[in-house]
């Protein structure tokens, strides 16, 4: 009987409110970039128009339907100027132009219009710490000391006959590679293809925030910015503590986050930001919640900034992934809870599980054997119901998983080697190096998109050779199979989508979590105006009863079929409503 009013109420309310259509979200002041989702592209692997195996802008264009279905008010693009792709576009060597693998300029303006028919904008990614060692710029500056860009770049006499300091690159090795031609050392804090600039020289900022003008003035709506709590280094560049056997230290222990740092992001804000509609959001590894205030908000100077607390759980500061360290549910919750609070009457958050540096959540966030499938519908409940702006990347709405290589030579990721090679270094045997990589490597999310159960996933044509082999599950976990299925990832998160539209409390709503203690339960409260709704995740895979307090509310929508009331199934989600 409870089954049936159950399932009873949950027709009802699909038919009569939320999904019947949208409600003007008048009250709430809140700009275009808070009220829908952002999706995420990594062009690379997102459709392949003409047939070389590597995904172009006009692969984007041709599936803007498929993204405005998603109700998405944006997109993000990762890099795709000109680039000799060592870090996949993180390697810039033209901040103005369109690297020839992706396509033209034109392509890039006819995505653009095309984009805005559908009010969808698009957000490029500006990569401002460093450049690709073939920008001009660089190759200007290592001619000798004295030519007008000599100090471009951070560059340094060797000490001793060695590298200045011990600092090891994020990618591995080195954050020091000597350079013939200058005799002299410059600094990279990830690849040695990609020098850093010297953010301390006005000219170095002027070329920069012109290059941000540039996208500007084509209409973009707004800006990802990479890496950006690295370009203050420290005044005096000392040797750290090494936290690896072979004597160096992670260059993000050593230089992340440097005091004076907002003095030349406030000026950035000034000269580009400052009275555009647009939102930038930082990448900011190494400023914590606690800091977020100075960073977003009223006087910050970003509108919005990713930081890893959540993500990076299994690490500690140098991120090292054959040193992961156990987690549990609580530490999550405090992560996110805590992130919530910073940004709660200042600034705004991002929320998000996945992007194309991270492993698949569903292979990331829950216990081993997880059903995949309830996995990534329960974790979008959270993330489409959180106070922020959702930042849904590509793949995760179809609920893509992690791939499983065996051998370090079928991955692409730069990282991946930096990682497998230090593990080795450190002891382990290859079997174990690998394990760390198939859990952590980039590539996890960057494995072509599955649009259909077609040779190549429909992402290339049948014949072609991908640039990372897709996932073999592409058969049942495609974009077509899950169009044609009511109960897919994908049709639920368009359900969760009409439902924030329908449901201004989930957009504006304060937040506030409850049984915080919980180890099996990830729940909170969104209210607005007198409505509260209440989310309720199971995250574990055992039954779980649901609350006395909430048993008895109204259910809003279900990620499982609804068989008992009061138990939460495993990896179950709901949403209830308190009138
Ligand atoms: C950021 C990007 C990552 C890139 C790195 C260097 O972390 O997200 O993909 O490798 O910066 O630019």
């Amino acid at each position: 009987m409870k089954k049936f009013f159950a399932i009873l109420f949950l027709f009802t309310f699909l038919s009569s409110t939320g999904f019947a259509g949208e409600k003007d979200m008048k009250e709430n002041n809140l700009k275009w970039w808070q009220c829908k989702p952002v999706y995420q592209v990594y062009p690379k692997s997102f459709f392949d128009t003409d047939g070389t195996g590597s995904g172009d802008i006009n692969g984007i264009t041709s599936k803007l339907d498929y993204l405005k279905s998603l109700d998405v008010g944006a997109i993000w693009i990762t890099p795709v100027y000109p680039s000799p792709m060592v870090d996949n576009g993180y390697d810039i060597a033209d901040y103005t132009g369109i690297n020839e693998s992706f396509g033209s300029m034109d392509d890039f303006d006819k995505l653009l219009a095309e984009a805005k028919k559908r009010d969808i904008k698009i957000v490029m990614d500006l990569v401002f710490n460093h450049t690709s060692d073939k920008h001009e710029w660089f190759l200007e500056s290592k001619k000798n000391t004295k030519n007008p860009k000599a100090d471009w770049y951070i560059w340094r006499d060797a000490k001793d006959g060695k590298e200045p300091t011990n600092w090891r690159a994020i990618f591995g090795g080195s954050a020091w590679t000597w350079c013939e031609e200058r005799k002299q050392y410059y600094l990279h804090t990830f690849a040695k293809e990609q020098p850093d600039l010297n953010w301390n020289n006005p000219d170095v900022r002027r070329a920069l925030y012109d290059a941000a003008n540039f996208w500007l003035s084509k209409g973009v709506g707004g800006f990802r910015i990479d890496a950006i709590t690295y370009i203050k280094k420290p005044r005096t560049f000392t040797d750290g503590k090494p936290d690896g056997k072979d004597g160096t230290v992670n260059i993000h222990t050593m230089t992340a986050n440097q005091p004076g740092i907002l003095d030349f992001l406030r000026e950035f804000k000034h000269r580009v930001f400052d009275g555009k509609d647009i939102f930038t959001v930082g990448e900011a590894n190494g400023v914590s919640a606690r800091e977020l205030p100075e960073w977003v908000g009223k006087d910050g100077v970003f509108d919005m900034l990713f930081e890893f607390s959540h993500v990076d759980l299994p690490f500690d500061a140098a991120e090292i992934w054959c040193y992961p360290k156990e987690w549990k549910l609580t530490d999550l919750k405090r992560a996110l809870s805590n992130s919530q609070k910073a940004t709660r009457d200042n600034g705004w958050y991002p929320i998000f599980f996945e992007n194309h540096d991270q492993p698949r959540s569903v292979n990331h966030f829950f216990p081993e054997g997880a059903d995949p499938k309830k996995a990534a519908k329960a974790l979008a409940t959270v993330l489409m119901t959180m106070r922020g702006t959702p930042f849904i990347y590509q793949g995760q709405e179809l609920g893509m998983t992690n791939v499983s290589w065996n051998d370090i030579e079928k991955y692409n990721d730069i990282s991946s080697h930096g990682q497998y090679e230090f593990a080795i270094k450190e002891g382990f045997s290859p079997d174990d190096a690998m394990k760390f990589v198939r859990y952590f490597s980039r590539d996890n999310a960057r494995t072509p998109m599955q649009w259909n159960d077609e040779a190549n996933a429909g992402f290339s044509p049948e014949g072609v050779k991908t640039w990372l082999p897709v996932n073999e599950n592409y058969k049942t976990i495609n974009a077509e199979a899950e169009e044609k299925d009511s109960d897919s990832v994908l049709a639920f998160y368009r359900k969760l989508g009409a439902l924030r539209r329908a449901h201004e409390t989930l957009i504006a709503g304060d937040y506030k979590e409850i049984f915080s203690d919980s180890e099996e339960i990830f729940a909170f409260e969104r209210s607005f105006n007198g409505e509260t709704l209440t989310t309720l995740v199971n995250f574990s895979l055992k039954p779980v009863k649901v609350p006395a307090e909430i048993v008895n509310k109204n259910l809003v929508l279900s990620s499982e079929k609804v068989f008992d009331d009061s138990e939460l199934q495993p990896l179950e989600a709901r949403i209830y409503k308190i009138k």
